[in-house]
């Protein structure tokens, strides 16, 4: 579904990433953990072609991408509803985007414009927005950053029932250890910068996963092993 070889790129001469490779099968979610400015931006803007790679390659067969990125990218001029749903595919799709609004928490916000929401609004908007396209995979830039613990868990959760009903593959940046292990089937690890992939935890939990799985000693053991490999890098 995407796949990523042997990926390096530097910015006016100094690495960012290094030899990076990662695939990702359809319906699968990866989460990369690593330390900031380690390169994780970098590596989805190169997933996302949205910047070209000094050396590798990067193929994305059959994929319709959907992109979150790390800062909410909300057009002003158009209201939430309308800014919800830009991407989806036809009118057709009205009752989907409404209902991904519901999940977001955003229903009687619908009619505000951008700048009336609160920092975490706009990203559960971005999110919205990027689910809209129904994309096959997902490339997510800390999507869940800014929010609060409550509505982070909650968009956990509704992110997960979303894609059990419609199985999306995911690429998931995040700082979490706790979001990548509840969310994905496999963790890797980028070193400090210039960022490499360093370890590969896979997530031994079966779905669907529910909230109570975060106070699990399995859970936990998988987070502590996470947590190892980011301090064997160096982070
Ligand atoms: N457009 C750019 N021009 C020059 N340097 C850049 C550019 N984008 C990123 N860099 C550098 O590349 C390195 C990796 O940056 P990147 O944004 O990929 O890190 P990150 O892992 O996403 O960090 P964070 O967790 O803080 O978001 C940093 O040293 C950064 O300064
Ligand atoms: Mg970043």
């Amino acid at each position: 579904m995407l796949s990523i070889t042997a990926v390096s790129h530097s910015f006016n001469g100094a690495p960012a990433i290094t030899d990076v490779s990662l695939t990702v099968q359809p319906g699968e979610i990866v989460a990369i953990v690593g330390p900031s400015g380690c390169g994780k931006s970098t590596l989805l803007r190169i997933a996302a072609s949205l910047l070209s790679p000094d050396a590798g390659e990067v193929h994305t067969t059959g994929a319709r991408l959907g992109y979150i990125f790390q800062e909410p990218a909300l057009l002003p001029w158009l209201r939430v509803r309308d800014n919800a749903t830009l991407l989806a595919d036809a009118a057709s799709d009205a009752p989907f985007v409404e209902s991904l609004l519901a999940r977001a928490g955003l229903t009687e916000h619908r009619d505000k414009w951008p700048h009336e929401l609160s920092g975490g609004m706009k990203m559960r908007l971005s999110l919205v927005r990027t689910m809209a396209a129904r994309p096959s995979v997902v490339l997510a830039d800390e999507p869940f950053g800014a929010l609060d613990q409550i509505t982070r868990h909650h968009l956990h959760d509704e992110l997960l029932a979303l894609h059990s009903t419609q199985p999306f593959a995911m690429v998931l940046v995040t700082h979490a250890i706790d979001e990548a292990v509840y969310l994905a089937d496999r963790v890797l690890t980028m070193s400090p910068a210039p960022g490499r992939i360093t370890a590969t935890t896979t997530v031994p939990l079966a779905r669907p996963r529910h909230a109570g799985l975060r106070y699990d000693a399995n859970f936990a053991a998988v987070c502590g092993k996470v947590a190892a490999s980011l301090t064997a890098a160096g982070a």
